[in-house]
Parts: structure tokens; sequence; C-alpha cells
């Protein structure tokens, strides 16, 4: 009997169909390159990268490492998968898997640095998930999570009505307690703001939706809300 596919492969391999792995990398960028450099990346870290979409963190994140450093994405949307490894800018340095976030592909204590960026609130069980995190991380290993849907983001609660799969919609001190639990010590949040001022033509192609209903609300996440960033490290 085969497996029903998870309903997270189901919906993103329909939203890589329709050229939105881009677009959400696209969103995306100015607050992941933030969290790259506090990653403290150098050469010979191996790096993972979790519901990595279209791969573009993971193509960054392998540059950081190189020359004797790795990054791997893995995504459980095959055809975000697909796109990934289909990009021509990929360096030598990167592997993208198909796989569950719950169940990966490495062994214990084998990677140096997991990050995810708007994804791990799509997981069925987001505790199971991190523990399975916890599992592969090395000793000193640290792990960066990013949200745009969380308590403190009023904007995103709509989000869960309108996407066609559940959501868990946790505050930043549940985020805390939920990688805490898993195992992860030293773990602190933060708030990430995007630096980019909204252009003329991102002014001008404003229609309210997913959440903002004026411009003044999109700028007001932008500045005075952000991104929900929680980190943590591995003893
Ligand atoms: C909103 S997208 C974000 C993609 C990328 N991280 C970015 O910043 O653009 C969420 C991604 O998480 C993936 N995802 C959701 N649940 C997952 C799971 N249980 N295991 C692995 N990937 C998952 C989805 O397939 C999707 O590509």
């Amino acid at each position: 009997m085969t497996e029903p596919m998870n309903p997270a492969a189901i919906l993103f391999d329909s939203w890589a169909a329709l050229g939105k792995g881009e677009s959400m990398a696209k969103g995306h960028w100015p607050m992941t390159r933030q969290i790259l450099e506090r990653m403290n990346l150098r050469s010979g870290l191996r790096c993972l990268d979790i519901g990595c979409g279209n791969g573009y963190a993971v193509r960054e994140t392998a540059r950081r490492v190189m020359p004797d450093g790795a990054a791997c994405g893995i995504d459980v949307a095959p055809l975000m998968i697909r796109e990934a490894l289909a990009h021509p800018e990929n360096p030598p340095n990167v592997d993208f898997l198909v796989s569950a976030a719950e169940c990966l592909p490495f062994e214990p204590d084998s990677l140096d640095r997991l990050l995810s960026v708007e994804a791990i609130y799509y997981m069925a069980d987001p505790l199971t998930a991190l523990q399975e995190w916890h599992r592969v991380a090395s000793a000193g290993a640290s792990v960066w999570l990013m949200v745009d849907f969380y308590q403190e983001n009023p904007y995103s609660h709509c989000w869960a009505d309108w996407m066609e799969i559940s959501m868990h919609l946790y505050a930043q001190q549940e985020y805390i307690a939920l990688l805490q639990k898993a195992g992860f010590q030293e773990v602190q949040a933060d708030r990430l703001f995007n630096p980019n001022p909204l252009t003329a033509a991102e002014q001008a192609s404003f229609k309210p939706g997913w959440g903002y209903e004026t411009l003044a609300d999109v700028v007001d996440f932008r500045t005075n809300v952000g991104s929900l960033l929680v980190w943590g490290r591995k003893a």
C-alpha cells in the first residue's frame, strides 16, 4: 500500500508549479541574509536547511562554508527539490533531498548548523521535528528558526484560514519552550526587520491581502513587528 502524501508536500508542490518558490525566496531573503550573518558560517561546517523551498539559502550557505564545508537542503515537496536541484548557480558543495523534517536521512551528531525559514509551523508535530533536529546536531551545533506566522504578529493570524493545511500559531515564548523541550540550550529570540523601504513599484501595486489592509500595515510589520527568530545550541 502506498503512503498518503504529506499535506505540506501537496500544497507546496502546487506552489512550486506556480513559480512561488522563487517569489518566497525573494520575500524571505532580506531576513534570511541577516540570519546567515549571525550563524558564524565558516569553511568546514556541515549545514542543513529544513524546508528549504527552492534552495536559495542553501546556495548562499554553501558559498560561505567553502572550501571544506557543505550545505544540504531538505524539503518534503518533491517539486521544490526538483527546482532546487535544477538551479544553474548551485555551488559544488550543495545537495538537496526530498525528506520530511521529522525523519532526517542523517547520522546522529552529524551537522553543525541547522536553519529553517518559514517552515516549522506547517509540520504536524513541531516538537517531534525539533527532537529529530537535535538528534542530528553535533555537540556545539546551533539551530536557527525564523517564522512570520506567530502570535505576536497580528497580521499573520488570518493565514491559517486560507491555507489548505493546518498550521501552529505559537507565541515567542512557546517557541523558546519548544526548543528547550527538544534539548537545545541557551535558547534566545529576537525580531528581524526588513531593511528595504517599500519601492515605488511595490507601493503602486499594493492590493489588500495576507492580513495587510493598507500600506501602513505593511510598513508596521516591516518596521515594528518583524519576523521572529529563535535560536539555540546543542550542548
Ligand atoms: C513557506 S515555504 C518556505 C521555503 C523556504 N524556506 C523559504 O524561505 O522560501 C515552507 C517550506 O517548508 C516545507 N515543509 C513543510 N512541512 C515540511 C516537513 N514536514 N518536512 C520538510 N519540509 C516541509 C514546504 O514544502 C515548503 O517548501
